[in-house]
């Protein structure tokens, strides 16, 4: 048991650390949470005229979730000497990665929507699935322009994708997870949905009057 908490611990950690927040804070002194959308992900930093920053955080909040799962298996080996890597353990390691970036303790616990993290875990736990997941958003984003959309519509195929390739071994934690976080994705975007359906969402690339 010792051993999960610790792959939870790190996780929640690794997942917690605001890259959007910290890096428009150092980089512009400005708060990320006062401007567009309020939200600390890379799409709200490059709403704001930061592309750079905003390109960097999406790096950085999705490699932060494939480290969290790489974690999982130096602490278990770390622990037990164990060759291969509990499939329980990495899926323990992308869930609390997701917590710490939706839920981080240094922001009062709200953070992101979890987009460019929960493709970081899943690359390392389910990368064909991901790739899939990936493939459907940039289709999504290029038509119709909204990031928001585009997630919203990858976290409805990930798990179709993922139980599908998963087929031959899956773990109910793994189950679990790969549902899970996807819905903590949708539910974490309710009011990006709101504004989808009165036609008030922000287009990507173009600033609020231009988007209605
Ligand atoms: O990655 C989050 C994205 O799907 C929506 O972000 O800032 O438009 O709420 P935002």
């Amino acid at each position: 048991f010792l051993p999960y908490l610790f792959v939870a611990a790190v996780a929640y950690l690794l997942g917690s650390i605001p890259f959007g927040f910290l890096l428009v804070l150092l980089f512009r002194k400005e708060d990320i949470r006062t401007k567009g959308s309020g939200n600390i992900g890379a799409t709200n930093v490059v709403r704001s005229g930061a592309k750079g920053l905003g390109l960097l955080t999406f790096f950085l909040d999705a490699a932060k979730g494939y480290l969290a799962v790489l974690a999982a298996g130096w602490i278990l080996r770390w622990f037990g000497g164990m060759a291969a890597v509990p499939q329980d353990a990495a899926a323990i390691a992308a869930l609390f990665a997701i917590l710490g970036h939706m839920y981080p303790m240094w922001l009062r616990f709200k953070g992101g929507k979890g987009v460019a993290t929960s493709l970081g875990v899943f690359l390392a736990l389910s990368p064909v699935a991901a790739v899939s997941g990936l493939a459907i958003f940039v289709v999504v984003l290029l038509i119709w322009r909204y990031v928001s959309l585009a997630s919203i519509v990858a976290a409805l195929v990930f798990p179709v994708a993922a139980i599908y390739v998963s087929r031959a071994s899956r773990t109910s934690m793994f189950e679990v997870v790969i549902v899970l976080v996807p819905l903590l994705v949708i539910v974490k975007h309710r009011q990006n949905l709101n504004r989808l359906l009165r036609g008030t969402e922000y287009r990507f690339g173009k600033s609020r009057e231009q988007s209605a």
